[in-house]
């Protein structure tokens, strides 16, 4: 059966919820620690529902001040992926970051983080820089879209 599948602007408490299920993130990261990152700054907090059940979550914000908006965080839960949750939140965080006046998304990940980087190459993201770490699996990869 097809799922009905909406993207919303949602209080933080949504995403955090939905943060738990993330298997591959090692904390349960909470409240405190997003609103922490984002407490000066332009934000945009994006949940995912499937059939009105929350499965997915972006939190996004304007880090830099330079005309470029930063997606921070974001993750599916296991039960929900392939569905193109993920794609459906960057193309609301694109025309989003487009209508409010920003020039470009920026995104960090990892060289273990596949299926993020598989995506952000067939979404057009292009590799800026990249920041070694002690182990070449957590290698931080910089990547940008421009918005036009
Ligand atoms: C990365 C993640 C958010 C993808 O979410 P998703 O909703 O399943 O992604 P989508 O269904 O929108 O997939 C979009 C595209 O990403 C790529 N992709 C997603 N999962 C993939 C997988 N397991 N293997 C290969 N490519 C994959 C594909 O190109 C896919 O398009 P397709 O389904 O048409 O082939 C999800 O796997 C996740 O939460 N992973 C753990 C947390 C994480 O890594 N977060 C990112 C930190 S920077």
């Amino acid at each position: 059966m097809t799922k009905n599948i909406v993207i919303k602007e949602d209080p933080i408490e949504v995403a955090v919820r939905v943060n738990t299920t993330i298997t591959e993130f090692d904390k349960p990261y909470d409240k405190a620690y997003f609103e922490d990152r984002y407490k000066h700054s332009v934000k945009l907090i994006l949940v995912a529902y499937v059939d009105n059940q929350p499965a997915g979550y972006m939190v996004s914000y304007d880090k830099n001040n330079d005309g470029s908006f930063y997606c921070w965080m974001a993750g599916v839960d296991p039960l929900f992926r392939r569905l193109g949750l993920l794609n459906q939140m960057m193309q609301y965080l694109y025309d989003w970051a487009k209508s409010h006046g920003y020039s470009k998304l920026i995104i960090k990940t990892r060289n273990n983080r596949r299926e993020m980087l598989s995506y952000l190459v067939k979404a057009g993201f292009n590799f800026a820089e990249v920041q070694p770490q002690p182990t070449i699996e957590d290698n931080r990869i910089l990547l940008e879209k421009v918005v036009v």
